[in-house]
């Protein structure tokens, strides 16, 4: 699929999502539960949840980027594709008001959505950005700590996402991301598939290919750290046994 047209039918799914106009589901954990439950499901500890809004939690991570990220008062963090803003949230409460949380989205419903959250909760140490995570809108190593939950797998041109993470990052910045991989080459009606490329499924890497681009971008120390394999039900029934959700860290 054409770049311009991932971006586009991305955009549009979201901010159906963002308006819950549309039924939302992480690929890799249960549905049909509350997005408190997948989020509970996929690694977020309910104690944490209890302490920021319960509509930034859409049920729409893969894995919990925010818990191995060690993030201290003062701090300054950057959420890659940040939704309805539970990542930025969960920051928010750990780096307290000496530090700062930002979260960027390129669906303008999202955005506006997480606005709304962080003022009716007067969350003063947050802010929300439109934009792509191809194009950052933040400025060269002023990013302490980088997190990202089931984004860059949507990203048409991922090496481009990760450099511009590594120019963001302060040196000796830290980046946590949470994605979907494969373990082998998915099918081409797969990756061909709208669908299953806003499902977060079409546009998952050899797991080995996502790290390499990683490394590129100039990363160092890239490690695995949770990795946990999960199965999808293609067209015809066909069960997709090849898909796996990480958490990687890295450092500039
Ligand atoms: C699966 S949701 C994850 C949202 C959030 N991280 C969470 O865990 O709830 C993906 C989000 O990434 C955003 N997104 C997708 N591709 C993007 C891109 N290239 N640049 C910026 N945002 C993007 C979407 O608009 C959507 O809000």
């Amino acid at each position: 699929m054409e770049e311009k047209k991932i971006k586009e039918v991305v955009k549009r799914r979201y901010a159906q999502i963002a308006k819950q106009d549309q039924q939302s589901c992480c690929p890799s954990c249960a549905c049909g539960i509350s997005p408190l439950s997948q989020a509970e499901a996929i690694g977020y500890l309910r104690e944490d949840l209890d302490h920021i809004p319960e509509e930034a939690v859409m049920g729409l991570g893969c894995s919990n980027p925010t818990a191995i990220a060690d993030l201290k008062a003062g701090e300054v963090v950057l959420d890659l594709g940040s939704g309805a803003g539970i990542d930025v949230f969960l920051a928010a409460n750990k780096v307290g008001s000496t530090g700062r949380v930002i979260g960027v989205d390129m669906t303008e419903e999202m955005v506006d959505k997480a606005k709304g959250i962080a003022t009716t909760h007067g969350y003063h140490n947050v802010e929300f950005r439109l934009g792509e995570i191809e194009k950052l809108p933040v400025e060269d190593k002023s990013v302490d700590v980088i997190i990202s939950n089931c984004v860059i797998n949507l990203s048409p041109d991922k090496s481009k996402a990760f450099h511009e993470a590594y120019r963001a990052l302060k040196p000796g910045g830290k980046l946590t991301v949470s994605d979907i991989v494969s373990k082998g080459a998915l099918p081409d009606e797969i990756k061909n598939d709208p669908e299953a490329w806003v499902g977060c499924i079409a546009g998952a890497l050899e797991q080995q290919e996502y790290l390499k681009k990683i490394k590129k971008a100039g990363f160092g120390d890239v490690q695995v750290i949770s990795s946990k394999e999960f199965y999808i039900e293609g067209k015809g029934g066909k069960v997709i046994k090849k898909l796996l959700s990480i958490t990687v860290k890295a450092y500039k």
